[in-house]
C-alpha cells in the first residue's frame, strides 16, 4: 500500500496535490512519500519480530540523502556497493555499525575506509577479495568482520538481467566450494568470520527460490559447525518483489514468517535482510509532461519530457511500469498511445499501448518508480536529471534540484591553447 491516491480525480501525494508540487518544480520530478517508505520499512522489521534482526536497506535501489536520512532515523541498517554510497550513508547520518558491504570489485581504498569508520560486516564475493581484506586489515591493525556470499545456484525466477544466485552468475562463491574458503578464512589472522550471505536475484515473485536458498545455507552452516566455525549471522539479501503491474508477491510478513520456521532451531541467529526495491518502489513516482500527441500510420505517440534518461527500466529490462493521468479532472478523449521520451533511441519508452485520457501540457506519473530510479538516470543527450522531492504530510520538500546546464560540464576541460 502506497500514498499516493486519488481525491476528487487528482492525483495526491499524501496531502499534497501532484499538480501543486509540478507547479512548484517543474518536470520531470521524482516525488517520494516518506509516510510510504516508513510503512514498507516497518513492515520488514515488524515481521521479523522479536527474532534478532536488522533490515538493511539496499541503497542502490535509492541513495538521495534525505531517502537515506529517513531510514537512519528509524534505525534502518544499509546495504552498500561502493565507497561512493558508504559516504553517502555517513552524510545522511546512518550508523557504521549496521552498514554490510556487498559488491564483487572491493578496492584496496574501499576496504581500508569502511575498516577506517567501523562496518558491521563485509559479504566476501571471492577469494581474492578475502586475501585483499585480509591484507589491508593488517596494513591497519584491524580485523575485519566478514562472511560469505555463497551462490547458492538457486533460480530465482525473475528477469535475467537481475538473476544473481545461479552457477553462471558472477556473484559470491559456489555453494560446493564455499566450506574450504571458510576454513580458509579461519586460517587468516585479520579476519573475523561472522556470517553467511546470499542474494539471488531481484523482484522475485514467490517465496520458494528464497527458501530453497535458506535451506542451502542452512546445511552448509552445520557443516561448517563440524570445523570449528560458528556464525552469529545469515544474510538472506533482498530480492522481494512489488506488484507494478499484475504480479502478486508474498508480503514481508509471509517471506519473514517462512523464513523464521526454517531458522526456528536458531533463536539467536541473527537475520539480516537486504531490501531495496519493496522499500522504496512503491513509494515514488515520476512525473513528466506531455510534449507533443503525434501519430504515424500505425501508432499514436505521446512523446514525454522524460525517458530512458531519468528512468531507465523500460528500456533496459523491458518492465512494465503503470502509467496515470495526474487530473482526471480534464476531460480528455481516451486513446491507446505509446509513451516515448526525448531521447534519441528507440529503446527510450516509459509504456507501450497504454490507454491514457490526455492532451498537450497534460502531467503523467510513472508508478512504482521510486527503486531504480534516480539512482540509474544519467544525462544522456545532456538532459539534467529530474528534481527529487519528498512529501512528509502535508509539506512538499525538494531534495534534489535540478541541474544548471553549466553543471553538466562542470568537471570537463578545453584542451589548452596551442
Ligand atoms: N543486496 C544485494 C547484494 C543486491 O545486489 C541487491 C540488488 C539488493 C540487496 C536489493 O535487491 P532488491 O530488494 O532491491 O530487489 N536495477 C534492477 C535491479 C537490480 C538489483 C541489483 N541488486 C531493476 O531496476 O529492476
Amino acid at each position: 500500500m502506497d500514498h499516493f491516491n486519488y481525491h476528487n480525480q487528482q492525483l495526491f501525494a499524501e496531502e499534497v496535490a501532484v499538480s501543486e508540487i509540478i507547479a512548484q518544480y517543474g518536470t520531470p520530478a521524482y516525488i517520494y512519500s516518506r509516510a510510504t517508505l516508513e510503512r514498507h520499512w516497518h513492515a520488514f522489521n515488524n515481521a521479523l519480530g522479536d527474532h534478532p534482526h536488522l533490515i538493511c536497506f539496499a541503497v542502490k535501489s535509492n541513495a538521495n540523502i534525505a531517502l537515506l536520512n529517513v531510514m537512519a532515523k528509524l534505525g534502518s541498517g544499509f546495504d552498500i556497493v561502493s565507497q561512493g554510497e558508504l559516504e553517502r550513508v555517513l552524510a545522511a547520518g546512518g550508523d557504521p555499525a549496521k552498514i554490510v558491504f556487498s559488491g564483487v570489485a572491493k578496492s584496496h581504498q574501499e576496504i581500508a575506509r569502511a575498516l577506517e569508520v567501523g562496518i558491521r560486516c563485509f559479504n566476501v564475493e571471492s577469494v581474492a577479495e578475502l586475501q585483499r581484506i585480509n591484507q589491508v586489515a593488517g596494513e591497519l591493525g584491524k580485523t575485519a568482520p566478514i562472511s560469505l556470499r555463497v551462490n547458492p545456484d538457486v533460480d530465482a525466477h525473475t528477469h535475467p538481467y537481475i538473476s544473481t544466485g545461479l552457477k553462471e552468475n558472477k556473484f559470491g562463491i559456489s555453494v560446493n566450494e564455499a566450506r574450504e574458503v571458510y576454513r580458509l578464512a579461519k586460517t587468516l589472522p585479520h579476519i573475523a568470520i561472522h556470517g553467511m550471505d546470499c542474494h539471488i536475484g531481484s523482484q522475485l515473485t514467490e517465496l520458494q527460490p528464497f527458501l530453497d536458498a535458506t535451506d542451502r545455507l542452512i546445511i552448509l552452516m552445520e557443516q561448517l559447525k563440524q570445523d570449528g566455525i560458528h556464525l552469529t549471522h545469515l544474510d538472506l539479501g533482498g530480492g522481494l518483489g512489488v506488484p507494478y503491474h499484475d504480479e502478486t508477491p508474498p508480503h514481508p510478513t509471509e517471506y519473514a514468517a517462512a523464513l523464521l520456521a526454517k531458522l526456528k532451531d536458531y533463536p539467536d541467529l541473527e537475520i539480516i535482510l537486504e531490501p531495496g526495491r519493496a522499500i522504496t518502489a512503491n513509494a515514488g513516482i515520476l512525473v513528466t509532461k506531455v510534449e507533443y500527441l503525434k501519430h504515424n500510420e500505425d501508432r499514436r505517440f505521446a512523446i514525454v519530457d522524460t525517458g530512458m534518461n531519468d528512468m531507465i527500466r523500460p528500456a533496459l529490462y523491458d518492465a512494465y511500469m503503470q502509467l496515470v493521468e495526474v487530473d482526471r479532472r480534464l476531460e480528455r478523449p481516451s486513446a491507446v498511445y505509446d509513451v516515448v521520451g526525448p531521447i534519441c533511441e528507440t529503446a527510450d519508452f516509459l509504456g507501450k499501448q497504454r490507454t491514457l485520457a490526455i492532451a498537450e501540457g497534460d502531467l503523467i506519473a510513472l508508478r512504482s518508480a521510486g527503486a531504480y530510479g534516480a539512482t540509474m538516470s544519467s544525462t544522456y543527450n545532456s538532459r539534467p536529471q529530474a528534481v527529487e522531492i519528498m512529501v512528509d504530510g502535508s509539506q512538499a520538500h525538494l531534495i534534489k534540484a535540478r541541474a544548471d546546464f553549466a553543471d553538466l560540464w562542470r568537471l570537463e576541460a578545453l584542451l589548452p591553447n596551442n
